[in-house]
């Protein structure tokens, strides 16, 4: 089977690529820098900027996994125009040429309440999706980790630090899950040809932990003793930095990941288990 997908050469994109060649499939990698497994086929395009319907012609499915961190507007990058435009554009031609299956990879913490311009148009592009092609499946995921995830790094920084400062609320609940057990859950659903494909699916990992915890582990890993001593740096004080764009030394702090990290993200919605049975634990 032949499938597309869209933000292929993000962190996730790379391992779904990774994942559907591995069980057989042909892949049609879209981003706007082209960049490929090999192995797949690359198409350098934004996918704002064309027709679409020539790119998914042949295609038997596509996961859809295009999205910005930060909003360009000079450049013509917002969140809304980004999310929201292109998971219409993708499912409205989609549907024109009877593109069989469709999912569409969204945020935990969208459907937890989280505020800002990103977390709207993510809450959007769901709505978009569902209401343009009602078998899509939408995949809600908690943070996602892994070797070089900016969740990560943004820990490694911390845990360098004689104290780490964490935002706000350090006992604020994650479930993180492994980037390569979502790319496997993401190429099962979209290869998936029977009718019981869920529309909507939570994913959190195995383990249940606080910021706090994942900066122990990532000074763990780099051989510190732990507990590392924290500074909970007030949210009204992040905001403000976060909101007048200004960076923290030691993690870039803009509203998103800031909010992303003081959103609880939880989920007790185990279904995604009948495809990943053994997901990773991040320690
Ligand atoms: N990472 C997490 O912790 C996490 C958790 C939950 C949900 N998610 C969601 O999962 C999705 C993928 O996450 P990720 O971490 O892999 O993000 P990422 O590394 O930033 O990848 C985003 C992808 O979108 C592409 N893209 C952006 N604008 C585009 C456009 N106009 N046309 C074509 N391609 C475009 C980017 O490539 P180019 O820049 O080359 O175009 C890139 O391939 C996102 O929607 C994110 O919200 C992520």
């Amino acid at each position: 089977m032949r499938y597309l997908v869209a933000g292929a050469s993000g962190y996730v994109g790379q391992a779904v690529q990774a994942a559907l060649l591995h069980a057989g499939h042909r892949v049609v990698a879209v981003s706007r820098r082209g960049d490929a497994c090999p192995g797949a086929e690359p198409i350098a395009q934004d996918l704002l900027a064309t027709d679409l319907k020539p790119l998914l012609l042949g295609v038997d499915g596509v996961v859809n996994l295009v999205g910005v961190l930060r909003e360009r507007p000079f450049a013509g990058t917002t969140f809304e125009r980004t999310h929201l435009g292109v998971a219409r554009r993708l499912t409205e031609s989609a549907a024109a040429v009877g593109v069989r299956r469709f999912v569409h990879l969204s945020s935990l913490a969208a459907s937890r309440g989280a505020r800002g311009r990103y977390f709207d148009s993510k809450r959007a592009a769901e709505k978009a999706v569902a209401q343009t092609l009602p078998g899509a499946t939408v995949v809600r995921a908690s943070l996602v980790f892994g070797p070089g995830s900016p969740l990560q790094k943004g820990l490694d920084r911390l845990a360098a630090l004689p104290v780490a400062p964490v935002p706000g609320l350090p006992h604020t609940l994650f479930d993180p899950v492994h980037r390569d057990d979502l790319a496997v859950l993401l190429a099962s659903i979209v290869a998936d040809g029977s009718d019981a494909v869920p529309l909507s699916l939570e994913v959190g990992g195995p383990r249940r932990v606080t910021l706090a915890e994942m900066v122990d582990w990532a000074a763990a890993a780099r051989g510190r003793r732990i507990p590392v001593p924290k500074w909970c740096v007030p949210l009204p004080l992040l905001s403000l930095l976060a909101a007048a764009g200004s960076r923290w030394p030691t993690l870039s702090i803009s509203s998103v990941p800031l909010e992303m990290l003081t959103t609880p993200n939880t989920t007790d919605d185990d279904r995604w288990r009948q495809w990943v049975p053994h997901p990773a634990s991040p320690f």
